[in-house]
């Protein structure tokens, strides 16, 4: 199989100017650290709800274009008008100089690809991560998608990859550690030998798309972080048919697995409830 390799990448797309921007928007460098708490009042959780939907819609949009000789620059610009008329800002746009509106990965490419004019081919495995700033709050979600035909493995992989974020939402609870979900992550992972990406992670998500609050894939006994309700964070696992470990291209952003192994990956921003985790990413 061959490796994926950059292509040209398009010029940068329009946001009307009556859409309201994230601060970062347009200034290369990183948001101010937030130093508030990690637990969110209803109204930001209730916004969230309305950025989320929105995001997660948008992937189903995007997705629906996938086919052989689509390229991701088109999934880009069907997600950027999606996104734009529903009045959100894509969140990644802009973003530490990032200069897209989504993320497409494909194959081995672990996350952070730069939408461009590669034609997507048969049975590419494609990654959208697509996060939506709307009412002052982020939703970020991601999915895995087969073009055309996947081959056995890349679809259980695919399969799996959800099995395992899904029991790591329900593994959820206030009360318990944050290390509870990469336990659960890994101990799944384990079972049919994948790698646990361990260099991206989830995070904390809200007011801002990186809160500095990690998330991990992985099981990390210290990380003993009590659970809390109105936490609001993503869990994202990105799993490998090979090794875990990357590299990131010339581009700065592209990251890959050093093996070429596939990767697939799913994410949800999630808001703890009393007794478990609220998906805030539905479409
Ligand atoms: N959406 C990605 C995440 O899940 C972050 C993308 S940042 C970008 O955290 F700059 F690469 F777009
Ligand atoms: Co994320
Ligand atoms: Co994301």
């Amino acid at each position: 199989m061959t490796h994926i390799k950059p292509y040209p990448i398009s010029p940068t797309l329009h946001v009307p100017a009556s859409i309201p921007r994230p601060e970062y928007a347009g200034k290369s460098r990183p948001e101010p650290p937030y130093t508030e708490s990690h637990v969110q009042p209803p109204e930001i959780i209730e916004a969230m709800r309305e950025a989320g939907r929105i995001a997660a819609q948008a992937i189903d949009v995007a997705a629906a274009e996938i086919a052989p000789g689509v390229t991701t620059d088109h999934l880009d610009k069907v997600a950027h008008e999606f996104i734009c008329d529903h009045g959100g800002y894509p969140s990644t746009l802009g973003y530490r100089d990032f200069p897209k509106s989504i993320c497409t990965s494909v194959n081995e490419v672990i996350c952070h690809g730069i939408p461009d004019a590669r034609p997507l081919e048969d049975g590419d495995l494609v990654k959208i991560d697509i996060t939506v700033f709307k009412n002052g709050v982020h939703g970020d979600n991601c999915a895995t998608f087969g073009c055309g035909t996947l081959d056995q493995a890349s679809h259980d992989l695919m399969v799996r990859t959800k099995e395992a974020m899904d029991r790591a939402i329900k593994a959820v609870k206030p009360g318990r550690q944050l290390n509870i979900i990469g336990r659960v992550i890994e101990a799944y992972a384990d079972r049919f030998g994948y790698g646990v990406v361990r260099d991206y992670t989830g995070h904390g998500v809200h007011r801002w798309f990186h809160s500095g609050l990690i998330v991990l894939h992985y099981d990390e006994p210290s990380l003993t972080t009590p659970i809390e309700k109105g936490m609001t964070f993503t869990i994202e696992p990105m799993l490998t048919l090979g090794d875990y470990h990357s590299h990131v291209w010339d581009d700065g952003w592209t990251v890959v697995t050093n093996d070429y192994s596939r990767v697939a990956q799913f994410e949800q921003s999630l808001v703890v409830t009393d007794d478990g985790a609220e998906i805030l990413t539905k479409p």
